[in-house]
């Protein structure tokens, strides 16, 4: 990437290399997690993570950057035979900055049978991308502690809170307890908290 990839604005703080580097990282672990060690849908978000900002014209709003980054990815391919064209890579990058039901519409008129998988390496992606402007904002505004609740306590606050644990954050986590409902009581996620040592309120 360094060596090759040529960022539009490659002195930018926030979307540059160090950027693409994150949400690459990001994007992997999703998607071994996910997929297993499946090389092909490991190759199509590293290539989705590289490129898809490599062609922004503006640190803030810049809707299209996602359609313009795809022009320059293909055309990368086409000139280096060494590097794999991923379709897939296209339509992570072309709708990342697009509303959801955009990049779904298209990516069902597209890829037919492979609909589903195609959809599951575009909500990776998306992931990837928001969790580094997360934590980017947790960094930058100083913030110590993230208080969770929620109302699955054993589904959607267990599964924030290991992606939490996975990106290295338990000691910002405090879990509001008494504001949060479990079908299972409790028990998924008092086990996790106190595998984790986890700060909680109940
Ligand atoms: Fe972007």
């Amino acid at each position: 990437m360094y060596r090759r990839v040529r960022f539009n604005m490659p002195d930018s703080d926030i979307h540059a290399a160090a950027h693409c580097e994150r949400v690459l990282l990001y994007a992997l672990i999703l998607g071994a997690d996910i997929f297993g060690a499946d090389g092909d849908v490991l190759d199509i978000l590293v290539h989705a993570s590289i490129f898809h900002d490599t062609r922004r014209q503006d640190e803030y709003l810049d809707t299209g950057h996602g359609a313009r980054a795809a022009v320059y990815y293909e055309q990368f391919c086409q000139d280096n035979n060494d590097i794999e064209f991923h379709p897939e890579s296209v339509f992570l990058m072309r709708y990342h900055d697009l509303d959801d039901a955009m990049g779904k519409e298209a990516i069902q008129k597209y890829f037919g049978t492979e609909t589903d998988r195609v959809l599951n390496l575009y909500a990776i992606f998306k992931n990837g991308v928001e969790t580094d402007r997360n934590l980017r904002v947790l960094e930058t505004e100083n913030i110590g502690q993230i208080d969770i609740c929620g109302l699955a306590g054993d589904v959607c606050v267990a599964d924030t809170i290991r992606d939490g644990i996975a990106l290295k954050l338990p000691q910002k986590i405090n879990v509001l307890m008494d504001y949060t409902s479990s079908i299972d009581g409790g028990k998924t996620l008092n086990s996790i908290i106190s595998k984790n040592k986890l700060s909680c309120i109940r």
